[in-house]
Order: C-alpha cells, then structure tokens, then sequence
C-alpha cells in the first residue's frame, strides 16, 4: 500500500530534489504539491515546481499558496538559490498550468477524498499548513503526520538561533507545533549531517539522464554557498523529510518537546527543543539527530537513475 503523501515546498535546491525523491518512490502517493513563497517568492517558487516536474515528465496537480507569511513581511535567500530560486540548470517552461485551487483547497480535497491518513511533508515555510489547520481545523484527524524540514535543536542557519524555514513564519510554526498533529523534525542536527560529496554529485552526473545531470547541475550551484559556509558538501536538508517518509530506518530520533519563539529579539524563529526535558512538558515531536548518510546518497541515486529506466 503506497502512502499518501502532499509536499509543500519552495524550490529551491533541495525541495526540488526531495520532489524527485518523492516522484520516484515505489512507496509514495504523492497526491498534490503546493507551493509557499519562502526561498524565493510565490511566483517564483511555483514557476520553479511547475519547470521542475514538467522537465522530470512527472504529472501532478500543483497548487499555488501563500505569497508572504501569516503576519511578517517575506524574507527570501537569493544568496542560496539565486535570483531565480533554481539557479544553475536551464528548464524549458512547464507544459502544465497550475490548478485554480489555491493550496489549502487542494490540501483540503485530497484530505477529504483520502481513505487513508495523508502524510503532510512541508519544505518550506510553514504558512501553507498553519492556514489549512486554521481553515479546517475538522481535518486534522485525516493526517497521519508531518515529516518536516524545519528548525534545529543546536542553532540556527539564518539567525545564530533559527532555521530559515521556520524563522520567515515563526506564528505559522507554532501554530503546526502546538496542533497536536504528529510531527517529525528534520532540523539542522540532522540535515548537516546529510551532505552530499564532489564525487557523489559524480556518481549522479555519471547517471547521464538529463534529470540526474540537471540534479547535478543544481548541486553545483548549491555546492557553491554551502562550501563559502565552510561545508565540505551541500546539506540535503528537505529530502531528508521525503527519505524518512519512504524508509523511517535511515533516522534516529528522540521524542522531544518543541516550543517556537515569536517574540526575542535575538531568539525569534528559533525552535526551543527541551533536550533534557527539563519542563517535564510532554514531547510533541520526534526530532531527527542523525542519519545513515550513505544508504541516504543511495536512495537518491536509485531514484534519480529510475527517471531514466522510464520507471
Ligand atoms: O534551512 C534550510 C531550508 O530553508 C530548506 O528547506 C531550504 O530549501 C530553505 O527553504
Ligand atoms: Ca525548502
């Protein structure tokens, strides 16, 4: 029985590869992509998931979300992904339109219409989901859990203290943290340690198909910010989201308790973890610490490499 999952995403580098990551697995429904403005803006990241999907030959309904969070101004990261949110390979245009159903109307149809819980699988920004749980709250007991790319419990990317993701909507974080839904964090501590490597970007380029050589032709633009960070490879932070979904074995979690911070002037947008369960607070999320790199690399080599079998 495949899962049925929907991805919200920002393409961007590494929501783009955790997409095909997505598309590939024999274990994965992917039942709808939406789209939330975050590495780049709306328009920009839905162009991005329309030329992305269209290029890999995938067929899917993609919805557009939220142009800016539910309170703040946006902030983007051209210095990641470029003017574009996808620097670095050429696509030609999508050969497919968008659905007219904003985001959280597609979200809400396939939760409806599911005869299974459906696994939510957020790589962006989280102002999407708060939104549906906001809208319809009636529907949170159709979802199973959330597997997202989000926070850290040491750290921060964007701010000495938080994640991008969860920093551009820090209100819409911890109205997902406090649903009461399910949640699987993949955070910094985990997604630092799911790099890539030169000679696995190899291994990809080696692949030859023209949607493993364009992965390899993100990386490489992706490599570029990431080895200026001090990284000896690129984090693959939002297909650790999509690998946990298909294979939970690759992760060690912990059961932990996450606040999100609103409101320090140092510390908003941080996800406070009480690793030492200190406020004796019951855990309302499993947060990934590690991750088997290699059989990591493998799952994304093999996906990669069936977009050319024509799997
Ligand atoms: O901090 C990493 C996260 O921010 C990833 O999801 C990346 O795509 C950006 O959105
Ligand atoms: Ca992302």
């Amino acid at each position: 029985m495949r899962i049925p999952v929907i991805i919200d995403c920002d393409p961007g580098h590494d929501d783009a590869i955790a997409l095909l990551l997505a598309f590939a697995s024999p274990k994965l429904d992917v039942q709808a992509v939406t789209v939330v403005a975050g590495n780049q803006t709306l328009e920009k990241t839905l162009k991005n998931t329309k030329d992305l999907l269209s290029y890999a030959g995938v067929r899917t309904r993609v919805a557009a979300g939220a142009e800016k969070p539910l309170l703040r101004e946006l902030t983007i990261a051209p210095e990641v992904h470029g003017e574009s949110g996808l620097e670095g390979p050429t696509l030609p245009p999508a050969d497919f339109k968008e659905v007219e159903e904003t985001a959280v109307e597609l979200m809400r149809e396939v939760l409806l219409r599911s005869e299974e819980k459906v696994v939510l699988i957020p790589t962006g920004p989280l102002t999407n989901v708060a939104l549906l749980l906001l809208t319809y709250p009636e529907l949170k007991d159709r979802i199973d859990y959330i597997s997202l790319m989000g926070g850290a419990c040491f750290g921060g990317n964007w701010t000495p203290a938080a994640e991008f993701n969860i920093l551009v909507d820090p209100e819409a974080a911890k109205i997902v943290f406090e649903s009461g839904i399910p949640i699987v964090m993949h955070g910094l501590d985990v997604t630092h340690r799911a790099q890539i490597y030169g000679d696995e970007i190899e291994r990809i380029r080696s692949l030859e198909g023209q949607v493993p050589v364009m992965v390899a032709e993100l990386l490489d633009f992706f490599s570029k910010y990431h080895v200026d960070f001090g990284f000896k490879g690129s984090p693959l932070h939002d297909p650790c989201a999509v690998a946990y979904v298909i294979d939970p074995t690759l992760f060690k979690v912990k059961p932990l308790h996450v606040d999100i911070e609103t409101r320090g002037e140092f510390t908003t947008g941080a996800t406070v973890v009480d690793y030492y369960n200190v406020t004796g607070r019951p855990a309302n999320a499993k947060v990934a610490f590690d991750v088997d790199r290699e059989r990591f690399i493998d799952m994304l080599v093999e996906a990669l490499n069936s977009y050319e079998r024509g799997d």
